[in-house]
């Protein structure tokens, strides 16, 4: 090579190696300020939701005046545009509120059975169970509560009129919403389940790619509907008798009748402490504040700040504790309506004290020496939450599904969405575990109009008196365990909202007798550790566990915003 080209190479390898530099340095640069600005704090309001088109309508109804309440509404029905993967109108969900006055309290407004199903419902006639009937197309719909639950939320403690918080959301049901990878890898992965449930093609049964816009006309309608009439459009109205119509067509048996019976339920929920947290989350028919409250209770003795986050001990005693109370959940758990749920005694530090007196650390409990249970979980990671605090320091946590991504997968064209699948959560046939795993009991077997069991956590803290975090995630039985990871990331580990968030999680059910965990994200030697003691470790079948949206109140009063980066999730507010 001659010289002058050797040093004209020389400069472009400079060049090139400066550049290298450069994109390093930027790189670097762009992944801190993705931190940063995923990392959102601001001075009065917030909402954090699994899509920012939800977050930002949200937080402009309470720019707006609106309260934490109102703003519920617009983010609810906007994630019902936005994230029609979990965000519905044809679902369910729960809410716990806590008042800036400090008064709490809950509402359920989870789906009911219809008033012709009945406990054998989804067997044969030699009582086995029949494959995909609960889970998927009109017989697995359970009557749904989200229009009615968000309205009595709003109608108690709303300050703006139902057209002011809707408007933005018909906006953008018309304007249509921009397909992230994640929503066109999911629309994919569904459209078999989209083919079998539905008689004809409709707008999700096509080859959707990430930056389409996805526009809803007939759900801009509905709404439209919705918006003038108010809530019995959709339970009493023309909404109604097209969705009855349209579940029996498909070979369900949900009448106009159950859809006008449907009413929410205002609930107490559970409250308990932990060291000098004041915790509330949602009572029957969820499992998840009783399960949360007897894990937090049964680990409250030790010193985890002292052991470490994700230490092996730290994993230990966090897993021996929720070994031993998802052992009781499914066994005592059902719709309190219908059954005599042991709510006080299950939650008392006696029964909880005497629950962890054969833990050591030198050996892991096997599950088959954990009285109670038939019961073994693993749930989908389908679900969806969102947290909310107004200006005048309202606190709103919700959690909301179709159970399953996109519920049975029947999608109403007409209407414009997607109905749930949740007569899934209930026991099929007790003893024998569903498409999920799931082995119910006797106290959630089927009945008309009773709720089936829950794990959804929507959950509020306070600390000295006064609201410190609202928090809550997707993700069946998991739920539970990632909710009460992040408020231990905070309390005990002294985590800013945002890491509490993102830091890995793992978690134990009773059964499978297995810690599952997020892969990449445990070191070898923990995991060495572990196994050494008699622990299996699962990192195959959890590749995201939970998908938490929180807010914390920090000190000087700001509001920091915790978005889960294992979505699309978003976090917004001033
Ligand atoms: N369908 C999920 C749950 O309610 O926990």
């Amino acid at each position: 090579m001659p010289p002058c080209n050797f040093k004209q190479n020389e400069t472009i390898m400079k060049k090139h190696i400066l550049f290298l530099l450069i994109s390093i340095v930027l790189c670097a640069c762009k992944k801190q300020e993705e931190k940063i600005t995923t990392r959102l704090i601001t001075e009065k309001a917030m909402v954090v939701s699994a899509r920012e088109e939800a977050s930002k309508i949200g937080a402009v109804i309470m720019k707006q005046g609106g309260n934490a309440f109102d703003a519920m509404l617009a983010t609810d029905l906007a994630l019902a545009v936005a994230y029609p993967y979990a965000g519905n109108l044809g679902g369910g969900g729960f809410m716990v509120y806590r008042l800036e006055n400090g008064e709490i309290g809950a509402l359920d407004y989870r789906e009911k059975a219809p008033l012709a199903a009945t406990k054998n419902m989804y067997l044969d006639s030699l009582g086995n169970i029949i494959p995909n009937l609960s889970t998927r197309g009109a017989m697995a719909v359970g009557i749904p509560g989200t229009v009615a639950g968000t309205f009595e939320a709003h109608k108690r403690f709303g300050k703006l009129p139902v057209e002011t918080i809707m408007k933005p959301v018909i906006a953008l049901a018309k304007k249509g919403i921009i397909v992230t990878k994640k929503q066109e890898i999911r629309l994919a992965e569904k459209q078999e389940d989209f083919k079998l449930a539905n008689k004809s093609d409709f707008l999700f049964t096509k080859d959707w790619k990430e930056n389409d816009v996805i526009q809803f006309p007939k759900l801009a309608e509905t709404l439209t509907r919705i918006m003038k009439n108010g809530p019995d459009e959709f339970y009493k109205g023309q909404t109604a008798k097209i969705l009855a119509k349209h579940i029996q067509d498909n070979g369900g048996i949900i009448t106009e009748e159950d859809l006008a019976n449907y009413k929410p339920k205002w609930r107490t929920p559970i409250t308990f402490s932990y060291d000098d947290l004041n915790i509330i989350s949602m009572s029957p028919p969820s499992s998840g504040g009783i399960c949360l409250a007897q894990i937090m209770k049964m680990i409250e003795p030790y010193d985890l700040d002292k052991l470490g986050h994700n230490s092996t001990k730290a994993i230990q005693i966090i897993t021996e504790a929720e070994r031993r109370a998802y052992a009781d959940r499914s066994f005592y758990l059902g719709d309190p309506d219908f059954v005599n749920v042991p709510q006080q005694q299950l939650i008392s530090s006696a029964y909880l004290q005497g629950r962890m007196q054969d833990f050591s650390f030198e050996k892991a409990t096997k599950s088959t020496d954990v009285s109670h249970g038939t019961v073994e979980v693993i749930e989908s990671n389908e679900t969806t939450h969102y947290s909310i605090v107004d200006p005048f320091g309202n606190a709103v946590s919700v959690t909301t599904t179709l159970n399953s991504g996109y519920g049975s997968k029947l999608y109403c064209s007409e209407l414009g969405f997607f109905l749930n699948n949740e007569m899934d959560d209930f026991s099929s046939k007790p003893g024998i575990p569903n498409v999920y795993g799931l082995i119910g009991a006797e106290a959630n077997s089927i009945l008309p109009e009773k709720r089936m069991l829950s794990s959804m956590t929507p959950t509020i803290v306070e600390k000295n008196g006064k609201l410190h975090m609202v928090v809550g995630s997707p993700g069946g039985s998991t739920i539970i365990t990632s909710v009460m990871q992040t408020i231990l990331n905070v309390h005990e580990y002294k985590m800013n909202m945002q890491d509490a968030v993102n830091v890995p999680r793992f978690h134990h059910q009773w059964l499978p007798d297995v810690i599952m965990m997020e892969p990449y994200s445990f070191p070898d030697q923990t995991i060495k550790n572990l196994q050494e003691k008699g622990y299996t470790i699962n990192e195959e079948d959890a590749p995201v566990i939970g998908k938490v949206d929180a807010i914390l109140v920090l000190d000087n009063g700001k509001l920091e915003g915790g978005a889960d980066r294992r979505g699309d999730d978003a976090a917004s507010g001033f």
